[in-house]
């Protein structure tokens, strides 16, 4: 599926083109996630007003093991990019205390999310210009376009109607996923970079199922770094895969005792378009070091299960 009617290397020129026109001098704030679309959009955006761009990564504490070190090393140490990272932990966990319902959390998340940015932006002086990654699935599954809504997707739906900004600016609003990495690659990301999977704006937020807390976050993170970590030992070659940590908790036995621990969920899936995706087929070797791994490397987590269902009807995320 593809909206683009030009080769990359236009689409680049045109939008590099759109954003200088669309900032008209003013200064840009870029809202850096650590995903491939905000990537390429700071990167576009980069080449398009130079210094007068600044990327804020917000980091939600939501995010996977190490990524918020990687991402910081990434934009400040390559792209020399001027890149504030702001440590938000701890404000996101207090507005979501008690929230368990999912476009609850989304919504809090994201209006969390700009307001952070509204914070820091009025710390830089006047910033004229945000520039997002929205993509093209994420307008059609946030009901724009005449298009049922599936979830409030964090960087169309979940936005408070009023930001301080002039304008904002969407430069790959009209790219399916695989063509944002194309572009990234064109941009010259490195391929562990532009080949990255998908993560959501939520981050582990909407992984990790019912009321959020640090010690439920670490288990998912932990958990998740193991399973990544196995598929990509094995070279498989799967769109996205991760895990979910369901909030169950089930009875095992640990060094001869009873225990009452955490389950996690593995999802992997391949997909043409994310909006149908069908769950991967991983070996059952594979499958079985997982769970041995994370059973016997994360305390507190004593059961391990498969997700196989498709999209439609489950979503790619539980939440
Ligand atoms: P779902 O769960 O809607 O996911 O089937 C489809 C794809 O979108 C990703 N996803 C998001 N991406 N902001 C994003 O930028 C979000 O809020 C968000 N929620 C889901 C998901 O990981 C999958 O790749």
């Amino acid at each position: 599926m593809s909206n683009l009617n030009v080769p990359m290397d236009v689409f680049i020129e045109e939008a590099v083109e759109t954003v200088r026109r669309e900032a008209a001098g003013r200064s840009v704030l870029c809202a850096l996630s650590g995903g491939v679309d905000s990537a390429v959009c700071a990167v576009l955006a980069h080449r398009a007003v130079g210094e007068k761009l600044t990327c804020l990564f917000v980091d939600t504490g939501f995010m996977r093991k190490n990524e918020a070190e990687q991402v910081t090393a990434l934009f400040r140490g390559s792209y020399e990019i001027n890149l504030i990272r702001v440590d938000a932990e701890e404000r996101f966990l207090e507005r979501l205390r008690g929230v368990t319902e999912p476009e609850q959390k989304r919504k809090i998340i994201g209006e969390e999310f700009i307001r952070v940015f509204e914070e820091e932006s009025k710390k830089l002086g006047k910033i004229g210009c945000l520039v997002q990654g929205t993509i093209y699935p994420d307008i059609l599954e946030s009901g724009a376009d005449g298009h049922k809504q599936v979830k409030a997707h964090h960087n169309v739906g979940g936005m408070p109607p009023r930001i301080e900004f002039e304008a904002v600016i969407e430069p790959i609003k009209t790219l399916y996923k695989e063509e944002v990495r194309e572009c990234g690659r064109k941009l010259g990301l490195p391929e562990s970079f532009a080949n990255r999977q998908p993560f959501p704006g939520p981050g582990l937020a909407v992984r990790c199922l019912g009321e959020l807390t640090k010690q439920k976050l670490a288990l998912l993170r932990e958990a998740d770094a193991i399973f990544r970590e196995e598929i990509e030992k094995a070279g498989l070659d799967i769109q996205q895969y991760f895990a979910v940590l369901p909030g169950i908790q089930s009875v095992g036995v640990r060094g001869g005792g009873r225990c009452y621990e955490h389950t996690v969920a593995l999802r992997a899936i391949n997909t043409r378009d994310f909006v149908t995706a069908r769950p991967a087929r991983l070996p059952h070797e594979l499958l079985e070091t997982v769970a041995e791994r994370i059973t016997g490397e994360v305390k507190g987590i004593n059961r391990v299960v498969l997700d196989v269902t498709p999209k439609p009807p489950a979503t790619v995320e539980w939440e």
